[in-house]
């Protein structure tokens, strides 16, 4: 009764801000994502009667706050009939909790590994809604290339599904590393302060475009069209999130030196759109010809401590080798 999945984290080119139920994180619009190919979180779960409770090992540390992983753990066990407690082991290959999305990949990952422990060969829809009970995001994590995920009203009927694979359009996404510490505001808390926000409303009255504008712009692999939306929705979602009580600031100096950088190349002919989550760092959307440049002039930027990129990611899967 043990099984080891891989998933890399998804980032939101639309985004996911707003819930319409706080428990089974079900969002209030569709967001659309990339996933990315360099980073991953490896996940192993063992359900045994040999633990006398559920425990969870996070990149080498015994977790003590165990109540989103349980949460699938839980599901997992009531799908599969079984009492068994688990031992969880999962580590990221990049930092934790910093606004790199690990949250994404972590509990897609676990659903994934999970149910498998479990004896269960759950369908990518029923993972995805698994998953999204432990983090929103990780629902579109269950898949590779680019993603949506459709907010319906019904936990049944909220679950992303594929746009596009992996190899169907060559975009790459530059990870521009500020800080890798943990952030202090989660993103689940800048959720909660979303409510009630008049920003809020219009983001969501406007939303529909730009979900069109993506979706379309992927199909038709227009980088520009794709570009202008993904950074105009971020803008959308950081403003919604400075106009919340008490105010949520995630951008740093590295953040707005990297966001006029950006503007100032776009105008001068290089071709780039940003966008960023809730953390300072950026994430730089770019054409493959100029991905060198860009990763060159990124690193040149006061603050920046490292630039990762990424192609379109693969689905979560399962591997043989295990953590423990
Ligand atoms: C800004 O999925 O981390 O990255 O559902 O509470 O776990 P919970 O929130 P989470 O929120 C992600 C917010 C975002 C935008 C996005 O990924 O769509």
């Amino acid at each position: 009764m043990k099984a080891t999945a891989i998933a890399s984290p998804n980032i939101a080119l639309i985004k996911y801000w707003g819930k319409a139920d706080d428990k089974l994180n079900i969002p209030l619009n569709n967001s659309i994502s990339m996933t990315l190919n360099e980073l991953k979180t490896t996940t192993t779960v063992e359900f045994s009667d040999k633990y006398s409770k559920d425990s969870l090992i996070l990149n080498k540390k015994e977790a003590t706050d165990l109540e989103r992983v349980q949460r699938i753990l839980n599901e997992v066990r009531r799908i599969a009939k079984i009492k068994e407690s688990a031992k969880v082991v999962s580590e990221n290959n990049f930092p934790t909790g910093a606004g790199l999305a690990s949250s994404s990949s972590g509990f897609s990952a676990l659903a994934l590994a999970a149910s498998k422990a479990a004896g269960l060969d759950l369908s990518k829809k029923e993972l995805s809604i698994l998953a999204r009970m432990g983090s929103g995001s990780a629902c579109r994590s269950v898949y590779g290339g680019f993603v949506e995920w459709i907010a319906d009203k019904t936990s049944d009927g909220s679950y992303a599904t594929q746009l596009a694979k992996p190899d169907y359009w060559d975009v790459r996404m530059l990870v521009a590393i500020i800080k890798e510490e943990e952030k202090e505001v989660s993103s689940t808390a800048g959720h909660a302060l979303a409510k009630n926000n008049p920003f809020l409303e219009t983001r969501l009255k406007i939303v529909d475009k730009y979900l069109k504008d993506v979706r379309n712009g992927i199909k038709e692999k227009d980088f520009t069209k794709v570009g202008k939306a993904a950074e105009f929705d971020c803008i959308s979602m950081h403003a919604t999130m400075m106009t919340s009580v008490p105010m949520l600031l995630y951008w740093t100096t590295g953040t707005v030196r990297i966001i006029h950088a950006i503007n100032k190349w776009r105008n001068e002919g290089l071709e780039t759109y940003f966008t960023i989550d809730a953390g300072p760092n950026v994430k730089v959307l770019c054409k493959p010809k100029d991905s060198k440049e860009v990763q060159k002039r990124l690193m040149e930027i006061k603050g920046v401590k490292n630039v990762i990129e990424n192609k379109p990611g693969e689905d979560a899967r399962i591997v043989e080798s295990h953590l423990f």
